[in-house]
């Protein structure tokens, strides 16, 4: 079944304090964000890449996409101040479709099995979205460090991205979150605040994102370990 996915590349990679947008860090010779963008631009099932983008950064990132034979983006609209904006402002661009995927640009190892279940889950029930479960003990902590309780793990999942959704259920819960001006960290936030069910579908641990210095050596040993 085929899909659309919106990129947001737009951050400026803060907590990895390399003085540059994280993305185009390279793990084993190739920037980050060109990982991510030949998942997809390897996947059948994707007709279209949209890509939300710097402005300052929009000529390097087409050279990028010459260079490594990147022929799916449809567009690359400018990103916004935080996450949810840049991917807003894909979605205002993208034409109807049936499914849209939200992903992060900075999770390089997402695999085309997971991406197929969500697009299915999604299909069937408007939304799901990839997360693991929790694995260590998990405290409820109080502000000045102590502990209030010990929260049951089994309820617990640790999210990730992609998210997919209907288009027309994403666009709205988009289009309400710009009207009253809510903030979510994530898309699945804007479609619970409306009362939509959303799935989780159970992904993988490899599926990390690029955050932080020590990010990078895991990456590497993931692409490693793929022989890639
Ligand atoms: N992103 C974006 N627009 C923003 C902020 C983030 O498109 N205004 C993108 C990032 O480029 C990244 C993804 O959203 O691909 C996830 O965000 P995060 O990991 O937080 O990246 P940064 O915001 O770049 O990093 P930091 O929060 O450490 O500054
Ligand atoms: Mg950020």
């Amino acid at each position: 079944m085929q899909y659309e996915v919106v990129l947001p590349a737009a951050g400026s990679g803060k907590r990895m304090g390399a003085g540059q947008n994280k993305l185009f860090l390279k793990l084993l010779e190739k920037p980050i964000l060109v990982h991510t963008l030949e998942v997809f631009q390897q996947d059948p099932a994707c007709t279209g890449i949209w890509l939300a983008v710097k402005p300052e950064e929009r000529g390097f990132i087409q050279k990028m996409l010459e260079d490594y034979r990147i022929t799916k983006v449809k567009g690359l609209p400018d990103g916004g101040a935080e996450r949810q904006h840049s991917v807003h402002s894909c979605m205002k661009e993208m034409q109807q479709v049936d499914i849209v995927l939200v992903h992060d640009a900075a999770r390089p190892f997402i695999t085309h099995d997971i991406i197929a279940k969500l697009v299915q889950n999604a299909h069937h029930h408007g939304a799901a979205i990839a997360g693991v479960r929790a694995k260590d003990t998990m405290k409820k902590v109080s502000m000045n460090g102590i502990i209030e309780e010990t929260v049951d793990r089994e309820s617990l999942w640790m999210v990730q991205t992609p998210q997919a959704f209907r288009f027309e259920l994403i666009m709205e819960a988009e289009d309400v979150a710009e009207k009253v001006g809510f903030l979510g960290t994530d898309e699945a936030m804007l479609m619970e605040r409306l009362g939509h069910q959303v799935h989780i579908v159970e992904s993988s641990y490899e599926n990390v994102k690029m955050t932080t210095q020590e990010d990078l050596v895991f990456g590497e040993a993931i692409l490693r370990k793929r022989g890639s």
